[in-house]
């Protein structure tokens, strides 16, 4: 019965085709083909094909070559695309990741048309609505039929806002358990804590010899435990101007002590054309980088700085402390981990402790995904 279910997979920013590789292998696996749109918001080699080359991803059924444009533009012609593709396709389900403007696009879309959503990386909240991120997220998961939840303070999120059906208490459930989840509807969605997708993926590409040899540390002259790597892109940060200056400062404070990596991202770019020459001389500024080189230069790095939802959990589950470039983060366990700290409590030290555990899951995330949804809406 599984086999026939028929999925449609919206990605479009860097961050969704990391956390779909995963998927894809799973769905591989069981035979299951999904259509797979690509929206185009990420559309550089080094922001999208990089990442199906490098994670094996295939070629999507459909591109909607969405491109760049303001909020509006951009998540509009989105859901204009899609919504031609969704009633051509007739999926059963469309799963949308994260929190992106591909997320939100790809949820009203489907919301609209009453095909049940999945939303993977449900539950998170800033609490800061500044953030485009925010809004995304806290509209995909209110639209959608089945909630896959990185973490239990995601699921708790949820509570708080009055989400009603938690899978087994809001733990990790067994095959079993899930394999009761039948035909939930958007009025009555049901959230699964299923861990969290990008364990799955660094798990597994951890093996990869590729990550291992990178040359890029090489390249630039660096050791492992000498440098530390930074990335910086999120809108909070880059469109306000005094707030980037800031935290420039900042960076280039810490780089009169270590050498510091920095893979810029488009954004950070286009609005700071005369980036590189304020940068201190031990900032290397990078082009964005693939996912193995990145894996490469966080694991061997002394410290990250980031402002990538992502990276402070890639950060942490490779035991490399972390300051988190901004004034709140969805991954607060990080935090009480004493992995991540956030800029502001920075105050010259980083005290890690040991403290290890599984609270972002055992890297099984995406079968668990796979299960519910073939489970939940065959
Ligand atoms: C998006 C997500 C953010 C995620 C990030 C990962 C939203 C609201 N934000 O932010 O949550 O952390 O992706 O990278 O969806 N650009 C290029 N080449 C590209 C892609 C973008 O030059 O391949 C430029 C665009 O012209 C635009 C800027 O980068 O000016 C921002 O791109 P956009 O897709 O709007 O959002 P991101 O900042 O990448």
């Amino acid at each position: 019965m599984a086999r026939n279910l028929r999925i449609a997979t919206v990605i479009g920013a860097r961050p969704q085709f990391i956390k779909y590789a995963p998927i894809s292998s799973v769905l591989q696996m069981k035979g299951i083909k999904d259509i797979l749109v690509h929206t185009g918001q990420h559309y550089d080699y080094n922001m999208s094909k990089v990442f199906f080359d490098e994670l094996k991803i295939r070629e999507p059924e459909y591109h909607l070559d969405a491109g760049s444009g303001s909020h509006g533009a951009q998540t509009g012609m989105i859901l204009e695309r899609l919504e031609k593709v969704l009633l051509k396709e007739k999926p059963d389900v469309v799963c949308v990741y994260g929190d992106t403007n591909t997320t939100l696009a790809g949820g009203l879309a489907a919301a609209k048309l009453h095909i049940p959503l999945v939303h993977i990386e449900a539950g998170l909240r800033s609490f800061n609505k500044r953030m485009p991120e925010e809004i995304n997220r806290v509209v995909a998961d209110h639209i959608s039929t089945l909630l896959m939840c990185p973490s239990k303070t995601a699921i708790n999120n949820l509570l708080n806002e009055g989400f009603k059906n938690v899978l087994h208490g809001g733990e990790f459930p067994s095959p079993e358990e899930i394999s009761f989840v039948k035909q939930p509807d958007p009025d009555h969605p049901v959230a699964i804590n299923t861990g969290d997708l990008m364990y799955d993926v660094l798990s597994l590409s951890l093996k990869n010899p590729r990550v291992a040899n990178s040359g890029i540390l090489k390249n630039h002259g660096l050791h492992a435990g000498s440098y530390g790597l930074m990335t910086l892109h999120r809108a909070e940060n880059t469109d306000n101007i005094l707030r980037f200056e800031y935290l420039l400062e900042f960076a280039n404070g810490l780089a009169k002590e270590l050498p510091i990596l920095f893979p810029i991202h488009p954004r950070t770019n286009n609005r700071y054309p005369d980036l590189r020459k304020r940068l201190h001389k031990n900032i290397i500024p990078l082009e964005p980088l693939g996912y193995f080189d990145l894996l490469h230069i966080l694991s061997h790095a002394t410290i990250a700085l980031t402002d990538s939802g992502g990276m402070q959990k890639e950060a942490f589950w490779l035991k490399v402390p972390c300051i988190t470039l901004r004034n709140e983060t969805e991954w607060v366990e990080t935090l009480e981990s004493g992995w991540n700290i956030l800029q502001k409590d920075y105050k010259g030290t980083h005290a890690t402790n040991d403290r290890f555990d599984k609270i972002y899951g055992d890297a099984r995330a995406s079968e668990r995904i796979v299960s519910a949804v073939t489970y939940a809406l065959s």
